[in-house]
């Protein structure tokens, strides 16, 4: 059984007091969850909102992490510094790093061997374009991006790591994914986790991202390949956030 994983991908926004303010304002209302529940700051709030979640069962992430352990990278974060800080998970590969900063498949396995090693468990995105979804690309792409961006993960550690499937077309544009499209791809990327890790690859969480709303979430995740969200847009407001953690379905966890 995998237990789900619902994250919030804050992206470039809340200062340190609107992140404290979300906290506040999210953590009374997260019912116990089955679910592994996870925020991810800007880098700049990650320390006030570790502290804020101390003591819950939420989770800190950060966006994004340099692949060297130190060194001369001025503008860069290094997993260690994430450690520190308390963070439990990063996010590696998001689209937006793919295409407005140029990271390559080659780049985003070594972020994620990077996190593994010093202890913080990689969430990885993958995804397609319109432009490759509609000249029927989309398993070439997505199976390229898996292969190339988990190249480095080991193979007693697969069943850790997080995918996150986010088509580039649905992330912020309230274009979602139906719950049969987002599971067909889901389907096809664990059928390829399979051919790389074996029997792991049940054990894998895969996450859908693109316009996850609270009342589109409970259909997506309903589906048997789909074991939770990675959400930018509704995870900015506690009340929407706390509404798409909270679902039944969620609960009631994965086959
Ligand atoms: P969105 O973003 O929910 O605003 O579409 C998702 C993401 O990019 O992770």
């Amino acid at each position: 059984m995998r237990r789900p994983i619902l994250a919030a991908n804050w992206k470039m926004h809340k200062t340190t007091g609107e992140a404290e303010a979300f906290v506040a304002a999210f953590l009374p209302r997260v019912k116990d969850a089955a679910a592994d529940v996870v925020i991810a700051p800007p880098f700049t709030a990650l320390e006030r909102t570790g502290r804020a979640l101390a003591g819950s069962d939420v989770a800190l992430a950060a966006q994004n992490v340099h692949a060297e352990e130190k060194g001369a990278f001025t503008g860069e974060v290094a997993p260690g510094m994430l450690v520190d800080l308390g963070c439990r998970f990063a996010i590696v590969g998001h689209s937006e790093r793919r295409t407005l900063f140029g990271e390559s498949d080659a780049v985003v396995a070594a972020k994620a061997a990077a996190l593994f090693a010093a202890g913080i468990t990689p969430i990885v995105c993958v995804g397609e374009s319109l432009e490759e979804r509609e000249a029927g690309r989309t398993p070439e792409v997505v199976g390229a991006q898996l292969d190339g961006s988990l190249a480095k993960v080991p193979r007693e550690r697969a069943a850790e790591v997080v995918v996150a499937y986010e088509p580039i077309w649905a992330i912020g544009t309230g274009r979602t994914a139906t719950p049969e499209m987002a599971q067909e791809v889901h389907a096809f990327a664990r059928g390829r986790l399979r051919e790389r890790f074996g029997a792991a690859a049940d054990a894998i969480r895969i996450q859908y991202g693109g316009s996850v709303k609270p009342d589109n979430a409970g259909e997506l995740m309903a589906q048997p390949d789909i074991d939770g969200a990675l959400v930018g847009g509704a995870s900015l407001d506690p009340e929407a956030f706390s509404r798409i953690v909270n679902f039944e379905s969620v609960h009631a966890g994965k086959r």
